[in-house]
């Protein structure tokens, strides 16, 4: 069976993530596809291979992200180092060497992903995305397909994990702010530069990648009204609390008589709602549809491991529909060869 070989630009908390999961759930993976994932070239500013995860063995280790989407063996580039200039030349180099492209990177396709979609779909490869928006909770998949059926009316989301646990550390433990935003530094999950999520520019990039799912409209980062969290301090939760309220940096998006209502600012929710019960680096969806109600998806919004999973089952759909064996392309299940899986004890 034919190995999927990767090429991996961009060696930052997502990136390190993405090649943990690789090296230390490769056999899981394989036996899932029935085929290897192999990391082929990883690119990095300033990679070294002792900064590698044991078990991963790249033919090639480059600063120069042009020499991973040149490579003749490598069949997908994920793009992981974020923002829009470096990575844009990335996606649509690695897109003009006929390789598919998978990316976290939400500011990117926020701004520009029918582009760079159209530019895939010329040259016969796929982009995938995944990773983008919630971290861990596969939410374009749900409503590119888990609920196209349904005709989405409002979308309420909590989706910047950075902004979330600034907040709840507000809250439960009176820190303080430049504190908080420190420790989510350390823990990998703000932005290299935390502006985007303090001042709610990331999320609005993630609700417009949303919007534009839910409810087929092209929506620019720039079009939504934003405010983030700088100006919430203690006080704030001390009144809140007083209307058995907490805050949430809040985005909404609904169909209103004449379009879509959207935007992006802190807001007070009833502690008896479900979102107020989001904290930490947690992310959320909350939709409801004209004919199946209402759904709710929950999840960690930021760091390593999660953002990690999603760019792992992106490359693993990706890889499927890249093999040559069809067998390979739609499986029934998780595992391909579940009849030869241990037997588990069930309820003993
Ligand atoms: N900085 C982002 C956040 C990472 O805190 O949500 C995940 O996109």
């Amino acid at each position: 069976m034919k190995d999927v070989n990767l090429g991996i630009v961009g060696l930052g908390n997502v990136g390190s993530g993405t090649l943990t999961i690789l090296a230390e759930n490769a056999d899981e993976i394989a036996r899932k596809l029935g085929f290897r994932l192999n990391v082929t070239a990883v690119c990095s500013r300033s990679v070294k291979s002792k900064n590698l995860p044991a078990g991963l063995a790249p033919k090639l280790i480059t600063t120069d992200w042009r020499e991973v989407v040149s490579h003749p063996d490598v069949d997908i580039v994920a793009e992981l180092i974020g923002g829009t200039g470096t990575a844009r030349e990335v996606v649509e180099g690695a897109i003009a060497a006929g390789k598919s492209v998978v990316t976290a990177n939400k500011e990117l396709v926020a701004l520009e992903g029918v582009s760079i979609w159209k530019k895939a779909e010329a040259q016969g490869v796929t982009l995938a995305m995944e990773a983008s928006v919630c971290g861990g909770i596969p939410i374009h998949a749900v409503l590119r397909e888990g609920i196209a059926g349904d005709h989405i009316e409002t979308l309420f989301g909590i989706l910047n994990g950075t902004s979330n646990y600034i907040l709840t550390e507000i809250e439960e433990n009176g820190s303080a702010f430049n504190d908080v935003l420190a420790e989510a530094q350390r823990l990998g999950y703000a932005e290299a530069d935390p502006t985007a999520d303090v001042d709610g520019f990331d999320a609005r990039s993630k609700l417009a990648l949303l919007a534009s799912l839910a409810f087929g409209v092209q929506l620019t980062p720039g079009d939504i009204p934003t405010e983030g969290i700088r100006r919430i301090s203690p006080i704030d939760f001390h009144y809140a609390k007083q209307l058995d309220c907490t805050i949430k940096l809040l985005c909404s998006a609904r169909r209103v008589e004449d379009g879509l209502f959207v935007s992006v600012r802190p807001a007070l929710l009833s502690k008896k709602t479900i979102m107020a019960g989001v904290k930490g680096a947690y992310n959320a969806v909350w939709s409801r549809g004209k004919f199946g109600a209402d759904t709710f998806y929950y999840g960690r919004g930021a760091g390593p491991n999660p953002t990690g999973v999603a760019v792992v089952s992106d490359l693993m759909r990706v890889a499927r529909s890249l093999h040559p064996e069809p067998a390979h392309r739609v499986p029934p299940f998780a595992y391909t060869d579940l009849a030869a899986a241990k037997p588990l004890e069930i309820g003993r």
